[in-house]
């Protein structure tokens, strides 16, 4: 026990010590510093750059998002190199281009080369987030990777000019080297089918666009809240929230109920508290209008870099927004008065006896923003009437266990807990609008357990959640999105006897299984079917979509004095169908993808696009490691509570 609570501290010490001054003594603003410290950073070799080495690949499993071949109207939206651009995001215009279109796909394609942490990008015309991605960690000799994305929904944006920013905030120095090359470019095309694309798209956000700045609210720090008037004549309204967890908060799915922070103290520090489960929540006047229990997005450098090294992870390119039908407000809304639109996000104080409430705060920070996606009636005079939604908000079961158990000594040495949360929620309201009159429901039923143990003075952690909801939307336009989001993590953090090294051994398998039918905001991802030859027969007639995915990984990660390295297994499987329209069941499969990757190279790759299968073995020899790694610490790499080490750095950055 002693040795290893000296051996932990001095881990910390060093990663103090070696890695971050050069960058704190650089941080002027609030935020970014926890940045520094919340992810081992990316690898960097020893040897000189060879120019002949092509750039690693790095790449996320999605189903595709195709473009007709003839096309010929793409637009550069950003061609912009990412250095020191923390608060300084690339501001640009965007002009509609000379050509008829009703879809439009965005391609995001990077390279960068160096040492760098994973960094949050956040694109926004004018004060509207529009997207949300992450970066991959660089290597020495470079990396490059594309997503493609679906942009059909914000046609409101695309049909006149806007101004662009794209907030990628990175953070450059001698030793954090990497420089994100990015070029974004939009491609508008016609399909015969025709999106029914929201007519107004409004903000709830920070609102910094005039000031050349991204609208992200960090909370608690901030109120995520805005007061404004909307159009009377609205039929259909859906608000979409995009939230995750940074800092303190990257890891929540890791965190220990609050009334066990202290149960290692002398070893890691206080750990992150408010338990390992959250809830952004939606408010309009003060009412809770909705919820998302967030998917547990991994960055590239979370957990241990290499899980991420070629492919990322579930999301981690493309954050996805939680769609909450407000529609049932609209007889509210829509009186011609302002009205107070508020994200905020809870976790759970426990009582340490089997039971706890939702919190009106949580660590830092959460970034959030939302926005209202409006439909509305052709006669701009017509006034949408109801009355105010009749709620049924039962509290939240929640129910809590644990125990500790401790060494001769008296000291603690394993730690077990879990967290079951149930809510279930309806919004209803009879809404007559031009478009008709009926009665529309908002319906969310949701359910989580999270386990968690702490071994060996909270050296080894283990951490297994499920998240499952329903979300259903009744009335003019049906909705529905059923979702489970499984997550096991197990990590070992060892000090080598001499204090100076320590290890990182990881294993994880995360899941998403995503079920929507109806008329998401969102595209569902069938569209890009319909212009494959092969498919467009078969994506007629589907009434929506089936996504199911699991990923698994194991990866190791040495740091120390003498240089680090790390290596590691990922592999991930992804079904994507389409559901019969006549009983929602699971119908044709249109894409298919199993790869796995050893060492940074991809060693198998299966690939069935509407039936259509391409294959990939490889039979070379197999690198050895992916390279040194930069500074880490446990707690950095593993999410557990950095604890002191990184509230010295907060306090000294200020
Ligand atoms: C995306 O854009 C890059 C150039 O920025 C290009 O090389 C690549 O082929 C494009 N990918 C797709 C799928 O359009
Ligand atoms: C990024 O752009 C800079 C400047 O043009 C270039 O020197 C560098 O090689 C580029 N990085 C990569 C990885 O392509
Ligand atoms: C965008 O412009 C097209 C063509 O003018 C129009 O048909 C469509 O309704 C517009 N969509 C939105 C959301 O403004
Ligand atoms: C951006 O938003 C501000 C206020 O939110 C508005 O005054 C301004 O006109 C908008 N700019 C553009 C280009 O839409
Ligand atoms: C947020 O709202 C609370 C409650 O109204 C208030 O006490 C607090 O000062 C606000 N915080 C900020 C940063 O505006
Ligand atoms: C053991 O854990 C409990 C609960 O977290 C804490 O109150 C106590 O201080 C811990 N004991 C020691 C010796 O760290
Ligand atoms: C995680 O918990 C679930 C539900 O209790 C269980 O079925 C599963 O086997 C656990 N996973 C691991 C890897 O222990
Ligand atoms: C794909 O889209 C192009 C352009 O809209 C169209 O000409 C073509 O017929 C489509 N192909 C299929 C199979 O739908
Ligand atoms: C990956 O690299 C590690 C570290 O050198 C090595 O031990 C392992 O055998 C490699 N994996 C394979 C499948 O070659």
């Amino acid at each position: 026990m002693s040795s290893k609570l000296v051996a932990c501290t001095f881990g910390f010490l060093w990663a103090l010590g070696h890695g971050l001054p050069q960058v704190a003594t650089s941080l002027t603003f609030n935020e970014p510093k926890f940045d520094l410290v919340k992810n081992a950073v990316s690898s960097t070799t020893t040897s000189a750059i060879s120019s002949a080495t092509p750039l690693l690949q790095n790449f996320a499993v999605y189903p595709p998002v195709t473009t007709p071949a003839d096309d010929d109207c793409t637009v550069l939206l950003m061609d912009y190199h990412f250095a020191y651009s923390y608060g300084a995001p690339y501001v640009g215009t965007y002009t509609p281009p000379n050509c008829k279109f009703n879809r439009v796909s965005m391609n995001f394609t990077v390279t960068s080369s160096g040492r760098q942490f994973d960094r949050l990008a956040l694109m926004y015309f004018n004060d509207t987030e529009v997207w949300r991605t992450s970066t991959a960690e660089p290597t020495t000799n470079g990396i490059v990777w594309t997503y493609v994305k679906d942009m059909t929904e914000y046609m409101y944006f695309w049909n006149s000019s806007q101004k662009l920013i794209f907030d990628l905030g990175n953070i450059v120095s001698s030793t954090y080297t990497g420089i994100f090359n990015t070029t974004l470019t939009a491609t508008f095309f016609t399909a015969q089918e025709t999106a029914d694309s929201a007519d107004l798209i409004l903000p709830v956000s920070a609102r910094q666009g005039n000031n050349n700045k991204g609208s992200v609210y960090m909370i608690p720090s901030a109120n995520a809240t805005n007061t404004f008037t909307i159009p009377r004549n609205v039929n259909r309204a859906v608000f979409a929230v995009s939230a995750n967890g940074q800092s303190t908060e990257e890891f929540w799915w890791a965190n220990v109920l609050q009334s066990d922070v202290e149960s290692f103290q002398a070893v890691d520090g206080t750990l992150y508290g408010f338990s390992p489960f959250r809830e952004v929540q939606v408010f309009i006047d003060g009412d809770l209008a909705g919820v998302q229990w967030p998917f547990p997005v991994i960055f590239t450098g979370g957990v241990v870099p290499g899980l991420w090294r070629p492919i990322a992870g579930i999301d981690t390119f493309d954050l996805r927004e939680h769609e909450i039908d407000i529609t049932p407000w609209l007889g509210v809304l829509c009186n011609g008065e302002e009205h107070t639109f508020e994200i905020k996000v809870a976790g759970v104080l426990d009582d340490g006896e089997g039971s706890g409430v939702l919190t009106e705060t949580v660590g830092a920070s959460w970034y959030v923003t939302g926005k209202l996606f409006l439909w509305l009636d052709s006669n701009s005079k017509s006034i949408t009437t109801g009355a105010k939604p009749l709620a049924l908000l039962p509290a939240p079961t929640i129910k809590t266990s644990q125990k500790l158990t401790t060494d001769s000594t008296g000291a603690n040495e394993t730690l077990e807990y879990t967290i079951d949360v149930t809510r279930d929620m309806s919004v209803s309201s009879l809404i007559k609008s031009q478009a008709g009159v009926g009665l529309q429901t908002w319906t969310q039923a949701l359910s989580a357990t999270n386990y968690g143990k702490y071994t060996q003075y909270g050296a080894v952690q283990q951490n297994n959640q499920t998240t499952h909801g329903k979300d259903v939307s009744t009335g003019r336009t049906p909705y529905a999105s059923t979702y489970t989001y499984p997550l096991y993590a197990l990590s070992t953090y060892l000090v080598q006897p001499d204090g100076t090294d320590f290890t990182l051994d990881a294993q994880l398998i995360q899941g998403n299984d995503l079920v929507i039918t109806g008329s998401s905001v969102f595209p569902n991802g069938l569209q890009p079917f319909s212009n494959i030859s092969s498919a467009s027969s078969l994506v007629s007639g589907l009434s929506g979509t089936s996504l199911s995915t699991t990923l698994e990984g194991t990866a190791h990660y040495l740091s120390g004095p003498g240089g680090s390295s790390g290596y590691g297994s990922t592999s991930q499987v992804m079904k994507f169908y389409g559901l019969s329209a006549t009983n929602n069941a699971i119908d044709t499969e249109l894409y298919y993808r199993s790869v796995a990757a050893v060492n940074t190279t991809v060693v198998s790759d299966v690939e069935k696009l509407a039936g259509k299968e391409t294959s990939f073995t490889f039979n070379g020899a197999l690198p050895k490691t992916q390279g040194v790694f930069g500074i880490s610490s446990s707690k950095e790499a593993t999410g557990r509570g950095l604890g002191s080490v990184k509230e010295d750095l907060i306090s000294s950055g200020h």
